[in-house]
């Protein structure tokens, strides 16, 4: 059976493509998750993407990912800077999980440098466009071979 990834994506990411395409590119979410889901099923995993606007509805797919995934990959949008009820609820997931940015929030406005994800996350990647998407990947197989 393959491993499962829960590939989730926050707020207004279901907007990319046509969203301050001079910050995050005119890839849409789709293509983004396409691309994911092609190099992970290379790697022998499968890929669940979950894309809410709604905190709770990522908590709860947080929650469902206990015992069925082995790595979280997420892209919060803005609730990076502000959820600690989404930090809390990563916090119980035991598997690897790695924050991801398209944009290098640390470069922008003062309210992203702050990521309450930060703390309970393996690690993030940040800046890279559409390759942060790829890079994420690769730090999630790495990380599982050292479990
Ligand atoms: C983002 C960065 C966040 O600050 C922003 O609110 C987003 C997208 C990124 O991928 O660069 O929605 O997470």
């Amino acid at each position: 059976m393959s491993k499962e990834i829960l590939l989730l994506s926050g707020p207004n990411l279901d907007e990319l493509g046509t969203r301050s395409p001079e910050i995050y590119g005119s890839t849409t979410l789709a293509e983004h998750v396409e691309r994911f889901t092609a190099r992970a099923e290379k790697d022998g995993f499968s890929v669940r993407h979950v894309q809410s606007n709604f905190e709770g509805e990522l908590i709860e797919a947080v929650h469902a990912a206990r015992g069925t995934s082995v790595a979280i990959v997420i892209n919060a949008g803005a609730l990076t800077h502000s959820s600690w009820a989404l930090a809390d609820a990563l916090a119980m997931f035991n598997g690897v999980k790695v924050e991801v940015h398209l944009s290098n929030p640390a470069a922008r406005e003062p309210f992203r440098h702050v990521s309450t994800l930060a703390g309970v996350v393996n690690g993030s990647i940040a800046g890279f466009g559409a390759t942060s998407y790829e890079l994420a990947l690769d730090a999630v197989r790495r990380l599982l071979e050292l479990a």
